[in-house]
């Protein structure tokens, strides 16, 4: 399998994927149009910020499984276009965070004493002092906009150098706020009353412009302001105006809306200083988001549970190793029942019973959702779209969950109902992670879903299971296991085995004309 990494990531991480056996094609960048030309050889794609992949880059990925970004924003990325397509888009959330907080603080600090400045002055022979004389971070009020991951340690940093710090996030408590010793405040009150004001947020539709011409307006103007996050959150066009008419006393800018940048009127103001998208550029960082995401590379590919997915439910750490077995289970239950149905779908119920009810059920439901969907949309539905595929389809899905345990520690139950036909099946894990069937619609079973398995539907009554097995037999047909269930004596019964291979579909219709038989599949999982 083949691996295209662009934009310079770190070779560290490449390693660990020739290591693995994967053909690894290295470069500097690519446009779009190099881009769609040479991407449908490859099954995995890595970039960092540099280069976009839009949606026809997207679609020209015919093996594409996983694009990889070396880094914490996903913007340059056409993620429903990823998603729509079962592409998994993962990135590196954590191995940068280090770098993206001491370049904040570094920005701001070169901000407040005009580093940049004069040391380019200097440089250039001239002895200037007064010109540069600047401003004290300490007893300053720093005004954090996103309390996340970067956003918390920029707080921790600049408590140390004795500053207030403010934060705006409505997705953060108060309590942990008040923990790292920050006040959660209105956005208003943070552009009012901050001297510096950083922004940690992703770039999406709802931040693009989050700091726009109104915005800057409410800033005192010997406020700061400082982007290290991603270009469009402060609209550069306000900022230049806000700056310039000395509505604000000073811009340090890492980001910008077009990249890269090589001329800007921001450029041209002595009180911005600027930097060329350097937040994650130190060797730590590069070096541990290139592996970071070279694993998720590894484990896409390898058909396990991506860690650091961004559309798709994550399950990280001690719970993937938990979640495992389920998540098999789950997706063997989800094929059952999409080859039993034989009308559309309308709606599904998974119900989580035991100890699973304390997980979060989004995974489980994937692997149902891709496991039904699989018989009939083939490679074309994988864990990442089918919940898309749901929606489209306008199939209502419920989730249940319930601590309550009956006779099995664990217990995934899933209804799908059509309009004329449903079926119900429910299904464990044992201790040793084996999945098992153990009710197929009120029948209880004990069979373990493989391969090829036949689900027979007859009365129960005396000599039928023979000539059922005489038809198989006759196929050359192995039978490996057997289970029948039944309701109550003399009623509807239902048989389950497990076979070597399959029977052909004459032979199915043979064990259709058995006395007593009201009905047989075949399963294929
Ligand atoms: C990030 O989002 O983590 C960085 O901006 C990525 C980069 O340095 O290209």
């Amino acid at each position: 399998m083949r691996v295209l990494a662009l934009d310079g990531v770190d070779q560290q991480g490449l390693n660990i994927l020739e290591k693995a056996g994967l053909e690894v094609t290295s470069h500097a960048t690519m446009d779009e149009e190099q881009l769609k030309e040479v991407i449908r050889d490859y099954e995995a794609l890595i970039v960092r910020s540099g280069t976009r992949v839009t949606a026809p880059v997207i679609m020209a990925g015919k093996k594409l499984k996983i694009i990889g970004c070396a880094g914490v924003g996903t913007d340059n990325i056409d993620i429903s276009t990823a998603s729509e397509k079962g592409i998994v888009v993962a990135n590196a959330p954590e191995g940068n965070t280090v770098a993206a907080v001491e370049h904040t603080i570094a920005m701001m600090l070169a901000l407040a004493r005009n580093i940049p400045q004069a040391n380019s002055n200097l440089k250039q022979g001239i002895w200037e002092r007064k010109k540069y004389i600047g401003v004290e971070l300490r007893g300053k009020t720093l005004g954090i906009i996103g309390l996340g991951r970067i956003g918390r340690e920029v707080a921790r940093r600049a408590r140390g150098l004795e500053m207030k710090v403010m934060a705006y996030d409505p997705y953060v408590d108060s309590e942990q706020a008040e923990r790292l010793g920050v006040e959660l405040v209105p956005l208003k009150v943070v552009l009012k009353e901050a001297d510096f004001i950083t922004v940690h947020l992703p770039l999406t539709k709802d931040t693009r412009h989050l700091l726009g011409k109104e915005q800057l307006k409410l800033l005192k103007p010997e406020a700061r302001v400082l982007n290290v996050a991603r270009g469009g959150i402060i609209d550069e066009e306000a900022l230049y105006e806000a700056l310039k008419s000395g509505n604000l006393a000073g811009a340090a800018i890492d980001v910008f809306e077009e990249e890269p940048l090589t001329s800007s009127p921001l450029f041209e103001l002595d009180n911005v200083i600027v930097t060329p998208h350097l937040v994650a550029s130190t060797e730590e960082a590069q070096r541990a988001v290139a592996l970071e995401v070279a694993k998720d590379i590894l484990r896409c590919l390898n058909g396990e549970p991506v860690r650091n997915a961004v559309n798709i439910p994550v399950i990280r750490g001690h719970l993937a190793k938990v979640l495992h077995p389920y998540l098999n289970l789950a997706e063997k239950l989800g094929g059952f029942l999409g080859q039993l149905m034989e009308s559309p779908i309308l709606t599904i119920e998974i119900c989580c019973n035991g100890e699973l009810a304390q997980y979060d059920l989004a995974p489980i439901t994937n692997y149902v959702l891709k496991g039904l969907f699989r018989p009939r949309l083939g490679n074309d539905v994988n864990y990442v779209n089918a919940p898309l595929i749901a929606r489209k389809r306008g199939i209502r899905i419920r989730e249940k969950k319930s601590r309550d345990m009956d006779y099995y520690a664990n217990l995934i139950t899933i209804e799908v109902k059509g309009r004329r036909e449903s079926h119900k099946l429910a299904g464990t894990v044992n201790p040793e992670g084996t999945p098992y069937i153990v009710n197929l619609n009120g029948y209880s079973v004990h069979a373990s879903p493989s391969s090829h398995m036949l689900v027979v539907l007859h009365l129960d009554r005396p000599r039928l299971v023979g000539p059922v097995a005489m038809v198989v037999g006759d196929q050359e047909v192995n039978i490996a296991e057997m289970q029948v269930g039944r309701q109550e004596k003399g009623g509807e019964a239902v048989m389950l085995m497990n076979i070597d291979s399959e029977v052909p579909r004459e032979a199915l219709q043979e064990i259709r004309q058995v006395d007593g038989v009201l009905d047989v599949r075949y399963i294929c999982l």
